[in-house]
């Protein structure tokens, strides 16, 4: 196949083209090498051509002949403030809609769109005898002394997780989430409205090498990594308790390979998780003990804007990919603390 891989200097998108390329596909690679994400005045590795997405004569060139797209170019990172608002749809989401008008111009009618588990926002949760709920927010007074779990309306009981499935409703709370349920929205659509397939891959938290070191935009993998490089402990908020599933770039990439490869009906979401769920106190421990230190710090500071937990079930992507994640959390982050990062200095807030 020929496959336009967009984002394919960036972290997964690397992982990607060199999946894709070892099995014998042919990878057109483009990146707009963004600052926020490679720092100021960086070349595109070899083989990466530096195309913005949002113009379409540039894209109208590279889509000649291509099977299908595997959009991976996107301002990531939850958002420090209103000002990265335009970035998010400018790149996230105007990006994709001239993506897709300009697939129907070239007669490509099958996109990988790269999601996330964001656009879920809180994850579901469940006490014995009541059905699946997503809570109301928490309430300060509860995290001010401590107490960091959603509470059950009724009973004030602490509320136990449970899996979300791709049928849950989305609640974007964040604007990059906004932008990713956006991207999905239009991808839908277009799908619809041009009879083509899209397979929406929800990523949940991406680990592995070359994975940017800390910004204010960076997940807490990389958060804890980068801590440990510089001999700091890694800090835990709550009580680190909270669950997560973090699934290995490399398992990513094997995902968008199988996505790419087996086109389904119409719009399809699927998470794509290692299907292990963690506790964020738990991957702080395995960090440090596989890099000999220092051990972590659990501080009990809570981010208003946090989720408490949200862990995937990967059924589906199981079922109508054949995707299982191979790499379990303990080998994946004890390989993640010896991992190279991706240096990203002077990055600073993205520019649109
Ligand atoms: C993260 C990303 C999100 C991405 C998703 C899936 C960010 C800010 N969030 O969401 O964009 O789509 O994964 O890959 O990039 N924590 C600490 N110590 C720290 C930082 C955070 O204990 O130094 C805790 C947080 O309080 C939270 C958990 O770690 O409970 C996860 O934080 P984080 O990775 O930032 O956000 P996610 O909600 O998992």
């Amino acid at each position: 196949m020929r496959v336009l891989l967009t984002g394919a200097a960036g972290f997964i998108g690397s992982h990607i083209r060199h999946i894709m390329e070892a099995a014998g596909h042919e990878v057109v690679a483009i990146d707009l090498m963004l600052t926020a994400a490679h720092g100021p005045a960086v070349n595109p590795p070899e083989g990466v051509e530096r195309i913005d997405i949002r113009v379409p004569a540039a894209l109208d060139n590279q889509l000649t002949g291509i099977d299908v797209v595997c959009h991976q170019a996107a301002v990531v990172g939850a958002g420090v403030s209103a000002q990265d608002a335009p970035a998010y749809a400018s790149h996230n989401d105007l990006g994709t809609a001239v993506l897709l008008a300009a697939m129907t111009r070239a007669g490509c009618r099958r996109l990988v769109l790269a999601s996330s588990m964001v656009v879920y926002g809180e994850g579901l949760y469940c006490t014995s005898g009541f059905e699946s709920r997503v809570p109301a927010p928490r309430i300060r007074a509860d995290l001010d002394r401590g107490f960091f779990e959603h509470r059950d309306p009724q009973t004030g009981e602490a509320l136990g997780w449970e899996p979300v499935g791709e049928d849950t409703p989305v609640r974007p709370r964040s604007l990059y989430a906004a932008s990713k349920v956006a991207q999905e929205h239009y991808a839908a659509a277009w799908a619809t409205a041009t009879e083509s397939a899209v397979t929406a891959l929800r990523y949940h938290n991406v680990y592995g090498d070359g994975m940017p070191r800390d910004t204010p935009y960076s997940g807490v993998a990389a958060l804890f990594r980068s801590a440990l490089a510089a001999g700091q402990s890694p800090r835990v908020f709550e009580d680190g308790c909270q669950m997560r599933d973090f699934v290995h770039v490399r398992d990513i990439a094997a995902a968008n390979l199988a996505a790419a490869e087996r086109p389904m009906q119409g719009f399809v979401a699927l998470n794509i998780a290692s299907g292990r769920p963690i506790a964020i106190g738990e991957v702080a421990r395995l960090l440090a003990a596989a890099h000999s230190g220092p051990d972590p710090v659990v501080t009990g500071e809570y981010r208003p804007g946090d989720v408490r937990h949200i862990v995937a079930s990967p059924e589906r992507a199981h079922q109508l990919l054949g995707f299982t994640a191979s790499i379990g959390p303990e080998p994946g982050l004890a390989e993640f603390a010896h991992s190279p990062l991706r240096a990203t200095a002077g990055a600073g807030a993205p520019a649109w």
